[in-house]
């Protein structure tokens, strides 16, 4: 258990998060305004029964559900809504940049227009109190050609996005499938990360970078069993963004007190800690760090290390990140 000195500061600590999917931060509430807004039949009666379904087994259970609460989004308006109530919320937990997935293919598979999506995702960023940028997501349940073409569709939106990303179902769906797609992106100047070793093997974290050539590992908390390449990753620099409560929530690791960040972090891993689908984990970034401290042995140090790795590993222009680092230190040194 941290003390409540530790916990003020960890709350206070300015923070990236680099790793949030917009379609997780919509919470039972909002899904339930924006299905009576927009005549969408849910199969729970109740914000209760709802929030009483999430009782994840492992990551597909996880997505079923995701993917039923993504359906009530069907307008611009709804987009900009759910965008910028995370960006409200982030904003409270002293979260000064995130860097925001988000799923195209769960929208368009739906007939809702690419550009409804990003458009409205993207003006709530551009309005929303702290700074922000977007990382589309390729499906990697879908073939490869459904990603292609999704690439097409973004092509005039292009400025709006400073990355791309691949989620959803990991295991089965190896980062090799998307070698084509990953290197026309790479050749239009987008940066690069994929989820691998959450529930997939070392090997996918591998072939992510071997073949998607990727700048950040998205989960990778499986990295630990191939030691060759965690001292591989940790000697480039490459970070790992971290989702605590995400892995228990989804039986990756048992309990708080099993997970393996700290050994991570003792690897000389670059790794960061965020909050992944926060309306359906149990909490948004303070949460994740505070559920993180209670549970592990993790102290002061371990608070600047991982607020300065947040920065660090932001896909942010030089001086920008600088002045990110140097707030941390400046916050750190008055302590
Ligand atoms: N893993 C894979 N796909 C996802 C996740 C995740 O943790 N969250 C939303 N889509
Ligand atoms: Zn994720």
């Amino acid at each position: 258990m941290m003390n409540e000195s530790l916990r003020q500061i960890v709350r206070a600590m300015p923070k990236a998060e680099l790793h949030i999917h917009i379609e997780g931060s919509l919470e039972p509430e909002l899904i339930f305004a924006l299905a009576q807004r927009n005549g969408v039949k849910l199969s729970y009666p109740t914000v209760e029964a709802l929030r009483a379904a999430y009782a994840f087994t492992d990551l597909q259970s996880f997505l079923d559900i995701y993917y039923a609460g993504a359906s009530v989004l069907l307008h611009e308006q709804d987009f900009y809504d759910m965008t910028m109530a995370y960006l409200q919320r982030a904003a409270a937990d002293q979260v000064r940049h995130a860097e925001i997935f988000f799923d195209p293919q769960t929208h368009t598979e739906r007939g809702v227009p690419f550009a409804t999506v990003i458009n409205g995702i993207h003006r709530a960023c551009q309005e929303g109190p702290i700074s922000a940028s977007l990382i589309m997501c390729f499906l990697r349940h879908l073939p490869e050609e459904s990603a292609l073409a999704t690439l097409e569709q973004a092509l005039p939106h292009r400025d709006k996005i400073i990355g791309v990303g691949l989620d959803s179902s990991e295991v089965g769906h190896p980062p090799e499938k998307f070698a084509r797609v990953f290197a026309q992106c790479r050749a239009l100047g987008l940066h690069v990360v994929a989820h691998a070793g959450e529930e997939g093997p070392p090997a996918y974290i591998a072939s992510a970078l071997d073949v998607l050539q990727v700048e950040r590992i998205d989960h990778g908390v499986r990295i630990l069993e191939d030691a060759a390449l965690t001292a591989r990753v940790a000697q480039a620099g490459i970070a790992l963004t971290v989702c605590p409560l995400s892995n228990v929530k989804l039986c990756v690791f048992p309990e708080m007190g099993a997970h393996n960040l700290v050994q991570l972090l003792d690897a000389g891993l670059a790794a960061t800690i965020n909050s992944d689908d926060p309306a359906y984990f149990g909490g948004y970034m303070n949460a994740n760090f505070e559920a993180a401290f209670d549970a592990l042995p993790l102290g002061l140090a371990h608070a600047q290390r991982l607020a300065r790795n947040s920065f660090q590993a932001a896909f942010l222009p030089p001086a920008a990140k600088q002045a990110f680092l140097a707030e941390v230190d400046t916050y750190f040194a008055q302590i």
